[in-house]
């Protein structure tokens, strides 16, 4: 089958395979045509594409292609150019826009929307949005920094003291921890708010401070947040006002999918502002986050408060999101070409493929069955109170009791026939062990990092320890130092080469 790779309408830089990602969709079998010019916005010139061995082509060719690749909405001409029965595969934000959907029914389309992907693990290699949010996270700080005119790194110089900026990031979500990242490696001191508070872990864990309000909040079933209840409104209100009176930039993410972008920041909290802050509102393409924000336009208040609501902030580093935009497809067509013979089957069965399939033969699909994912398992749901439940819960209990009675049986046999010495080093070894097992399991994930510091500072005593036993009399002993010192040394070795796993993954190549 050919796959056509067509240029974006004016204006836009993105394009939906680089020359690399389109030699991957060739080693799926399938013949790629790209039509002339589509990549020079994203640094792909036609010859980068004909080294990689893809076909650059005329429109004609591309749009009457089986398949069709894109980033952006098609539009009703570009709709009728595609052949009968092709399948089109795009950003399409069907909840949004039923006219398209519509349209594509008619012209019998197979349409899959990229942006409808469900967020499960298995998807997320296919997560264009993600990949997307993510550098427009960044982007935003980039975009902050150029309008705040002044740097984010607090200094002590000659000429003075320079305080670090004060950015506030609102929605913990990919675009927002991709700005608090980025925006506290730039120096900024970064507070973050989010109405799920099981995020509050991760914000913690990059260095920044999760803002707190009283009130009740609802655990998220799906990684997506839930529209807020009156109560919770009133309660984030003031905070919001008072956190913005207090940063200097101000990033406002805040998304509840298929619904307009929750008003966060009133225009009567931005004239609180002080002179030269900054909002970038990444939600200005769903009405946007701040009351003030102008799709498109940066917008300069009476107080000298700058608003941006730039909609294409991926698009402003068109290289990279090309790149990742053009994986996540390659990634989708593997799952669709499972013989890898550039032939796609479609399985309606398989919960991604029914995700993003909005329309098919002339049958709209859209919206699918909801997709269930526990971001974080619900306390409530567990099944404590259910008969069956208790029951697990009494027979564990009595096991336990059976095993700390055998345990009390067993030493006190112990202390009767050993020798004294023994009875010393055992209770000293029991005793590790019982306070080990309760530190280790009651340590945050964010801090598994240090523990695993400290347990390869412990090998390395068990070590030393091993090595001086080796050549003792007893041939149990020297066993015993043998196996102490060959699993110590997995041990290090092995941190050692986690450590600089991880390490290389900050290393600038
Ligand atoms: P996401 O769903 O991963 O994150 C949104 C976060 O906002 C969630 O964590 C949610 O709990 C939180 N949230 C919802 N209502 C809230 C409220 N009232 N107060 C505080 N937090 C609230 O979404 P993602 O992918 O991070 O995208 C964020 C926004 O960025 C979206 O509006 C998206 O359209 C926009 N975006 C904008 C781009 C641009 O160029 N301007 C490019 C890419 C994304």
């Amino acid at each position: 089958m050919r796959i056509g790779i067509p240029q974006e309408t004016a204006g836009q830089a993105l394009v939906a395979a680089t020359a690399r990602t389109a030699g991957q969709l060739q080693e799926l079998g399938y013949d790629v045509v790209v039509e002339s010019g589509a990549g020079l916005g994203a640094g792909q010139p036609d010859g980068a594409f004909a080294r990689a061995g893809v076909r650059v082509g005329d429109a004609a060719e591309v749009w009457s292609s089986e398949i069709v690749i894109k980033v952006r909405q098609p539009s009703g001409h570009e709709i009728a150019r595609l052949a009968p029965d092709a399948t089109l595969i795009s950003l399409l934000a069907p909840a949004t826009s039923p006219e398209l959907v519509e349209q594509l029914r008619e012209a019998g389309i197979t349409a899959m929307a990229m942006d409808a992907m469900p967020r499960i693990s298995r998807a997320q290699s296919m997560d264009v949005l993600s990949s997307m949010a993510n550098v427009a996270g960044y982007r935003a700080v980039i975009e902050a920094a150029h309008e705040f005119g002044r740097q984010f790194t607090g200094q002590v110089t000659a000429a003075g003291k320079i305080p670090p900026a004060k950015v506030f990031v609102v929605g913990a979500g990919v675009a927002g921890l991709s700005a608090i990242g980025v925006a506290g490696a730039m120096g900024a001191v970064v507070r973050a708010f989010d109405v799920r508070p099981e995020v509050g872990e991760q914000v913690e864990s990059m260095g920044a401070t999760f803002v707190t309000v009283d009130m009740e909040a609802e655990v998220s079933a799906d990684g997506y947040a839930r529209e807020m209840t009156e109560q919770q409104h009133a309660a984030t209100a003031a905070m919001y006002a008072e956190e913005a009176r207090n940063a200097d930039i101000v990033i406002t993410t805040a998304l509840i999918p298929g619904r307009p972008a929750p008003r966060i920041i009133t225009a009567d909290a931005v004239s609180q502002m002080r002179n030269g802050s900054v909002i970038v509102d990444m939600a200005a393409t769903n009405g946007g986050n701040c009351e003030l924000t102008r799709a498109d336009e940066k917008v300069v208040t009476d107080n000298l408060v700058t608003i941006v609501g730039y909609t294409d902030l991926a698009g402003r580093l068109a290289a990279q999101t090309s790149q990742l935009y053009g994986t996540n497809i390659v990634n989708l067509l593997k799952l669709l070409t499972p013989e890898k013979d550039g032939r796609l089957t479609l399985d309606l069965d398989d919960v991604v493929q029914r995700s993003i399939t909005v329309t098919r033969h002339g049958e709209t699909l859209w919206p699918p069955p909801p997709v269930q994912v526990a971001a974080t398992p619900r306390i409530e749901e567990q099944p404590l109170a259910q008969p069956a439940g208790a029951h697990k819960v009494a027979v564990k209990s009595r096991r336990k009791a059976y095993l700390l009675a055998l345990a009390a049986v067993l030493f006190s046999l112990m202390s009767a026939y050993s020798p004294s010495a023994f009875l010393g080093h055992f209770t000293v070894f029991a005793l590790a062990v019982f306070v080990g097992y309760y530190v280790i399991s009651n340590v945050a994930h964010a801090l598994h990092t240090p523990l695993m510091s400290e347990t390869n500072a412990i090998s390395g005593i068990i070590l030393v320890g091993g090595i001086l036993q080796v050549g003792n009399t007893n041939p149990v002993v020297t066993v015993l130092a043998v196996i102490a010192v060959l699993v110590a040394s997995i041990n290090i070795t092995g941190g050692f080469l986690v450590t600089s796993r991880m390490l290389d993954m900050f290393r600038r190549t």
